[in-house]
Formats: structure tokens, C-alpha cells, sequence
């Protein structure tokens, strides 16, 4: 292969001397904005970048103003049109262009339960393409944490979480980013099963079918923060 050319997943490949996308042996047509975001990430692959270092270099390249709400809109563009990258989303505002071979590991997919399973971050998925968003798999940090069984959560939408405590207002934010189909972190008041009150700080994230770029589950991370919140 030519030094110039970085394989980004199967059949696709990224020319960094002409900072050109070539799906299937076909040219893509990229925007401006595109093609710098994705030659910034691509001399990033398999690392984290935060979107503060993308909008910075968009800035600078292209002498013009991005937020961090245009760079998440650009990402999401990009990844819509081009469902072959392996564009991560990664707590705390990071991106992650993932080489497609990394994650097509066989033995690491066999693992990934497992690695949900011990995960200390209490994380549950939902379907939002079956019946009222429901969860279908909680792990055990998450049973932990809410005092609930696998077989209590499963086939129930989140909101029993909140239980009576209808009036917080990050509720809506959670309401919108699930109605657009976005990734969200909020705090939310959640109660569990024994009724004592815990604030979470919960990562939302949509994830998509790479190929039809349909939504299929949500991704739930939650962090315990009561006891800093308790301090303030
Ligand atoms: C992955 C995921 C995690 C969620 N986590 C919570 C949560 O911890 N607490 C909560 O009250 N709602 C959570 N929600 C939102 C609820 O499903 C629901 O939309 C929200 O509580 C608003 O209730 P409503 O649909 O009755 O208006 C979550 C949704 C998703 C998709």
C-alpha cells in the first residue's frame, strides 16, 4: 500500500497527500469543513480528540467561527454520509476515529459482554424501535446501584428512575435529545428500588446501524454523584 494511504475499514481508504475518501474504490465527496475535520482525526486514529482541539482547528484552517454544537452537527453529517468510518463518540466530549480492523477483533467482540458485565459504570441499552424505548440490558454495576433485578428493569422505559420527581427540568433536555436522536449528559435526580434518592450525572448516546445509518439502541452511562453533589 502507498505510504499516503490509511485504511480506515474495510475498502476504505483516507490519501492524506491529497486528502481524499475512497469508499469501495469510489471518490466521496467531502465539504471543506469535512475533509479537515477527518484529516485531523485521521492523524489522531485510535486516539481520543476533544472537540475543543477540532473546532480550534477548523477555526484556524478554514478562518471561520465553530462552536462546539457545529462541530457535533459536522461529525454527525459525516458520519451519515460515510457509515463506513468508525466515528466515536466518547465521554466527556471526545471523538475517536476508530481503524475498523481494531474493533472487528473477533476475540474482543466475544469479550465486550464481559467487559460490560465487570465495567464498575453502572450502563444500560435501550430499543428505541420496540415497545416504549425499553431497556434490554442492564449490567450488573446498574442492578447494583438501583437495587433492582435483571428481570425488573428489562422490558420497563427508564422513567421509573425518576419515580415521582417529575418536575426537574433536565427531564426536557432528556425528552428533546431523545426526540433528535442526540447524544446528552445530564444530572438527574433517580430514586432506587428502596426509595433513597441518588443524583446521577447520565450519558446519553444514541447508536446507529453503520450501514442504513438507522437508530437502533440508546446507550445509557451513569456516574453516582451524590456525594459531591451532597457537598454543595
Ligand atoms: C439510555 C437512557 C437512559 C435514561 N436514563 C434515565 C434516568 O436515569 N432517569 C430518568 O428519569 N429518565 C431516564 N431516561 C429517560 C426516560 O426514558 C424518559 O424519557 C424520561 O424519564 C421522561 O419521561 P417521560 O417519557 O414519561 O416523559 C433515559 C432514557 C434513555 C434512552
Amino acid at each position: 500500500m502507498k505510504d499516503n494511504l490509511v485504511q480506515l475499514a474495510q475498502h476504505c481508504y483516507w490519501d492524506r497527500e491529497f486528502e481524499s475518501l475512497t469508499v469501495g474504490g469510489n471518490y466521496v465527496k467531502l465539504t471543506a469543513s469535512q475533509t479537515n475535520l477527518l484529516a485531523h482525526l485521521v492523524e489522531n486514529l485510535n486516539r481520543p480528540v476533544h472537540s475543543i482541539d477540532i473546532f480550534n482547528e477548523l477555526t484556524h484552517l478554514l478562518c471561520k467561527e465553530y462552536s462546539l454544537k457545529s462541530v457535533r452537527n459536522l461529525i454527525s453529517t459525516l458520519r451519515k454520509s460515510v457509515p463506513s468510518l468508525n466515528i466515536l463518540n466518547i465521554y466527556g466530549g471526545y471523538y475517536m476515529l476508530r481503524k475498523e480492523n481494531a474493533s472487528s477483533n473477533v476475540e474482543f467482540k466475544d469479550d465486550l459482554y464481559e467487559i460490560l458485565e465487570q465495567s464498575i459504570s453502572p450502563t444500560i441499552i435501550t430499543n428505541p424501535n420496540e415497545d416504549d424505548n425499553h431497556i434490554i440490558y442492564a449490567n450488573n454495576a446498574f442492578i447494583e446501584l438501583f437495587e433492582y433485578t435483571f428481570e425488573e428493569v428489562v422490558g420497563h422505559n427508564c422513567r421509573f428512575l425518576h419515580s415521582d420527581d417529575t418536575e426537574q427540568l433536565a427531564l426536557d433536555e432528556v425528552r428533546d435529545a431523545i426526540h433528535e436522536k442526540k447524544s446528552i449528559t445530564v444530572n438527574l435526580h433517580n430514586y432506587t428500588h428502596s426509595g433513597a434518592l441518588i443524583y446521577n450525572e447520565v450519558t446519553i448516546s444514541p447508536i446507529f446501524d453503520k450501514k442504513s445509518g438507522k437508530l437502533k439502541y440508546y446507550l445509557g452511562i451513569y456516574k453516582d454523584v451524590t456525594t459531591t453533589q451532597r457537598l454543595m
